[in-house]
């Protein structure tokens, strides 16, 4: 996912120089596989603490539906692992990611139950 902005003063982000009302791209989904930051970022781990994600973005314009984004997607999942308890990933299969899309959304996800 990325977002479009441009900065009302000029600004600094990860050492690079960004002038006033230049337009500049942030891509959250990457800034969630820092290695820095995360320990086997491209890991799904649900469980991860702390987590400091940038999914909802963060500061002012912080996401204004994240509790509802957060309640679907525990409604969601809880009911898809009721309904398939022993979902994974099919053996020796892999996503497939669209590569061409800011959000990088997967195409196919090939699961075995
Ligand atoms: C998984 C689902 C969602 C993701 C990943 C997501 C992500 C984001 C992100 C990253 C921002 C910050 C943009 C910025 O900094 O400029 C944002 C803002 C916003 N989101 Fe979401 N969002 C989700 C769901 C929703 C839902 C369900 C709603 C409304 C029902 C919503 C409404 C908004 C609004 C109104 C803003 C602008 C807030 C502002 O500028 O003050 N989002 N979202």
């Amino acid at each position: 996912m990325w977002w479009c902005c441009r900065p009302s003063r000029t600004s600094k982000w990860a050492g690079r120089r960004s002038g006033r009302g230049t337009r500049s791209f942030r891509r959250w989904a990457s800034a969630n596989l820092d290695e820095t930051v995360f320990t086997a970022p491209e890991r799904l781990d649900l469980g991860r603490r702390p987590n400091p994600h940038l999914t909802f973005g963060r500061g002012a314009h912080n996401c204004i539906g994240a509790h509802l984004a957060r309640a679907e997607l525990t409604v969601g999942l809880e009911a898809l692992l009721d309904r398939f308890p022993h979902l994974h990933l099919a053996a020796g299969q892999s996503p497939t990611w669209d590569d061409t899309s800011p959000a990088k959304s997967p195409l196919t996800l090939p699961v075995d139950w």
